[in-house]
């Protein structure tokens, strides 16, 4: 249960679903992390209580992501908390209408992807200087199966993943020679509250399709970050991980 000892961790979107059984998992693996949240104060705090409750270390930190100028703030108040970041995790989540394309207005397609991309580059911008200075770090990018297998009503969604993919792949190729490793873990249908609207039966039935024949819990997905966040994948940078049951099979 050490596999981040010694690392400082920066999460985004850290208060509820994938980001939270993240933050925790990183706590009970020995890393100091940075519980980001925008709006769910009680539940970032909530999360960070378990993890100093379970022996490890950790602070909330409010910032919305989709703004430069919160971003530069979090990571100087994570800086002076925790000291320089080891581990960033791209996470948060930004909600986007499901409709079909042809129903789809240009100002809310071009929200979901500036409010990705933005938040992915502004955050690597002020993160991946303190880790070229050491020589060292790790990037993980939650995109999406949808990047790859897109869904009905899903195109802002999937475009901005499939943005988010090539973002962090680019990476990966001009900071590997500086010890930085950045990958992508996309995972499949998750059960959180950007999921909870969608009706069971849906649901199941997808779960059917599956050759694993269930949807994901978040700690599946936090499982996959860990592993592509610690030494165990030192030798792997510009993945893309699918964590989707078994989802590109089909
Ligand atoms: N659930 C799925 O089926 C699924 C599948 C594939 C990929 N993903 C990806 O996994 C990631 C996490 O999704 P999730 O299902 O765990 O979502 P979720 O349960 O809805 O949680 C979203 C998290 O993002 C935070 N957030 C939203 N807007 C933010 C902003 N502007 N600045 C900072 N934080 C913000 C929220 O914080 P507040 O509550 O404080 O606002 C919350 O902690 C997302 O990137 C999502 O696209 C999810």
């Amino acid at each position: 249960m050490n596999m981040l000892s010694g690392k400082t961790a920066l999460i985004t979107g850290a208060s509820r679903g994938i980001g939270a059984a993240t933050a925790k998992l990183f706590g009970d693996h020995g890393a100091a992390v940075a519980v980001n949240y925008a709006n769910s104060e009680s539940a970032a705090n909530g999360v960070v209580q378990e993890i100093v409750n379970a022996g490890g270390k950790a602070f909330a930190v409010k910032a919305d992501v989709s703004d430069p100028a919160q971003i530069e703030k979090m990571i100087a108040v994570t800086n002076r908390e925790l000291g320089n970041i080891d581990i960033l995790i791209l996470n948060a989540g930004f909600s986007f209408p499901t409709v079909p394309f042809v129903q789809y207005q240009w100002e809310d397609f071009e929200r979901k992807l500036t409010n990705e991309l933005k938040a992915a580059f502004t955050c690597c911008k002020v993160v991946v200087p303190q880790m070229i200075e050491k020589k060292s770090g790790c990037i993980v990018a939650v995109s999406s199966s949808l990047s790859r297998q897109p869904g009905p009503g899903y195109v802002a969604h999937s475009t901005a993943k499939s943005g988010l993919d090539a973002f962090a792949r680019s990476l990966a190729l001009e900071l590997g020679p500086e010890g930085i490793r950045v990958n992508v873990v996309a995972p499949g249908l998750t059960e959180t509250d950007a999921t909870s609207h969608i009706p069971d039966e849906i649901k199941q039935m997808m779960a059917q399709h599956l050759p694993l024949q269930r949807n994901a819990q978040p700690d599946d997905i936090a499982g996959a970050i860990l592993m592509m966040a610690s030494d165990q994948s030192k030798f792997i940078t510009g993945a893309y991980v699918p964590v989707s049951g078994g989802s590109p099979m089909i």
